[in-house]
């Protein structure tokens, strides 16, 4: 039986231990390599190379946003494992038990993992820059900025070409891709009417990795 404090009981071990997973993974996880062993297990044709590239371009080292979610070093990869652990649970949810899969959970991890795989930039230029100030100093509030440098294509779309140089996507894991966002970017007509379950799926992992595991004092996410 729960201990009573006052006339409120205070939660079980259990209880705890489920607020407990529903914040930030520890810093100290390796994402490097959580993230390179989920795609690997995949088997897709060619994700080692992927996996290669991707370390190459600067991806598990840059950071998710400019002034918002886990605008740090390594902010990117965190994110992506985020939003693929949450992906898997919603999936695990909503989807019987004997649809979920493997093929189902391989499109998961993969649209999951590389849907902000453009946030890296394209072209041997990084899509976030460290914003210094007239002062000399980087910016605490926005630490980076998106480099003017770089053509203002959405990330969404450098995703997956990005990940196309390498392996085949299907078209629901491109379609996932491309509207990860939802109806807050680029895809929102497009979209209408044409959800699928993987693409809702990753949409909303993608949501709740930004809105609720990754919050900070700032209320919206940076849309590029
Ligand atoms: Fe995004
Ligand atoms: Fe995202």
């Amino acid at each position: 039986m729960p201990k009573k404090i006052g006339a409120i009981e205070e939660p079980t071990e259990e209880i705890k231990e489920e607020v407990k997973e529903e914040k930030a993974p520890d810093v100290t996880m390796d994402f490097q390599k959580l993230i390179s062993d989920l795609l690997l297990a995949t088997k897709r044709e060619n994700i080692d190379e992927l996996v290669k590239y991707m370390a190459e371009i600067g991806f598990f080292t840059a950071p998710c946003s400019g002034g918002n979610h886990l605008c740090k070093t390594g902010g990117l990869a965190e994110h992506s494992y985020n939003v693929c652990e949450k992906a898997r649970s919603i999936a695990k949810a909503l989807i019987p038990e004997n649809e979920y899969t493997q093929e189902l959970d391989n499109s998961i991890v993969i649209a999951a993992l590389l849907h902000e795989l453009g946030k890296c930039g394209d072209y041997g230029k990084q899509m976030y820059v460290e914003n210094i100030l007239k002062s000399g100093k980087q910016s605490d509030a926005k630490p980076y900025k998106r480099n003017s440098d770089l053509s203002a294509v959405p990330h969404a779309i450098r995703s997956v070409k990005i990940a196309t140089l390498y392996i085949d996507l299907t078209e629901d894991e491109e379609w996932a891709i491309l509207c990860h966002d939802g109806l807050y970017d680029f895809m929102k007509y497009e979209m209408q009417g044409h959800e699928t379950p993987l693409q809702l799926i990753i949409h909303w992992a993608d949501m709740w990795a930004c809105h609720v595991l990754e919050k900070d004092d700032k209320e919206s996410e940076e849309k590029e």
